[in-house]
């Protein structure tokens, strides 16, 4: 069922045309450059952006994928959570491309969309049902126990601040600029100096699969001022530092949630699985693991984008969940599902 897949939950614009697990076109466009002066995502900023760049975006996500609005059977959009401003633009989009062809219109959930990414890895490394879900993004950190694509449950999760909101507030501390991940990724691999346990991990308790990464943005917080007076540190090693705390507790947690519930797959979503080194730690993890294998998406589909959720949209539609032309933005959807 060819499905026109759109998403603007966030800073990227993105429309996807997709069937099945195939992808025909993905483009993303991103306001990122636009919020870099303020250190963080200005709503307003985004959703003009949105605005701006929608039509174009979905216009170029047709010529690419070889196929006209008139092949379309199918549209699904993000439609929770998110900012409210950037959501209403996808969603009024949705609903007028839906409303006007007669098409059937689902919502999708941007979290479970993130869990659903691995799916469109080639044949033979895609994961299947059930898996321990970790969902790793700007705004979210959770893990899951994923039964079925649209039966989860939800085991733990950040108790105050996302483990990519800790990368962009410690990037914005350290001057690094917005957003955080990628230049702190960079800067952590150039470290000369490796001190893993300069900050320390946070566990919130035995066998917790909580997580909290808002004690550790204030010791960067803490250190980058004793560095300014005392000089001698270098900004890679404190990245260096940051990042082993930061996604050792992810890999931690993902499989002892693993060990738990008795599963041996582990999928990983959201804009920090495009880190390398958690890809890496996560592989070694599982090399010692006695057969927990981990599926990771693709790097373009691991930071926002359509195509996971025109994948996952087409795959509820089919079992059964109604279209619905009335749905709304629900920008404070809980991570609870
Ligand atoms: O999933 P995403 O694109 O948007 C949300 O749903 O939030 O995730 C964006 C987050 C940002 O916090 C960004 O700093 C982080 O993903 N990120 C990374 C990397 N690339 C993006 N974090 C660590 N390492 C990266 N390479
Ligand atoms: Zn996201």
């Amino acid at each position: 069922m060819l499905t026109l897949g759109i998403e603007t939950s966030c800073d990227e614009t993105s429309v996807s045309v997709t069937r099945g697990k195939r992808v025909f076109s993905n483009v993303v466009t991103s306001s990122v450059h636009l919020h870099k002066r303020y250190g963080g995502i200005v709503p307003e900023i985004a959703s003009r952006y949105h605005v701006e760049y929608i039509i174009e975006v979905l216009s170029k996500a047709l010529e690419h994928s070889g196929k006209g609005l008139k092949d379309i059977k199918l549209v699904a959009v993000t439609n929770r959570p998110g900012l409210v401003g950037a959501l209403l633009i996808g969603v009024s989009l949705a609903k007028s491309i839906s409303y006007s062809l007669k098409l059937p219109l689902v919502g999708v959930n941007h979290i479970l969309a993130h869990l659903y990414s691995a799916f469109l890895n080639e044949e033979g490394n895609r994961p299947s049902f059930p898996f321990i879900g970790l969902v790793v993004s700007g705004g979210h950190t959770a893990l899951f126990y994923c039964e079925d694509v649209d039966r989860y449950k939800l085991l733990g999760q950040t108790q105050d601040d996302a483990v990519g909101e800790a990368y962009d507030k410690a990037a914005k501390i350290l001057g690094l600029g917005y957003p955080g991940g990628p230049v702190i990724e960079k800067r952590a691999s150039l470290s000369k100096n490796r001190n893993a346990s300069l900050f320390p991990k946070s566990y919130m308790g035995k066998d917790s699969l909580d997580f909290s990464f808002s004690g550790i943005k204030t010791a960067v917080l803490y250190y980058a001022r004793k560095m300014r007076v005392l000089g001698g540190d270098d900004i890679n090693d404190v990245c260096y530092a940051f990042q082993e705390a930061c996604l050792d507790t992810l890999v931690e947690k993902a499989f002892l949630a693993g060990r738990l519930k008795g599963l041996k797959r582990i999928v990983v979503g959201g804009g920090v699985a495009a880190n390398s080194c958690l890809r890496g730690k996560f592989h070694e993890a599982a090399g010692f693991s006695g057969g927990v294998k981990v599926y990771f998406p693709e790097m373009k589909y691991s930071t926002d984008n359509a195509a996971m959720v025109g994948a996952i949209g087409e795959e509820l539609y089919r079992r059964g969940h109604k279209s619905d032309l009335y749905l709304t933005a629900e920008p404070n959807f809980g991570i609870i599902i």
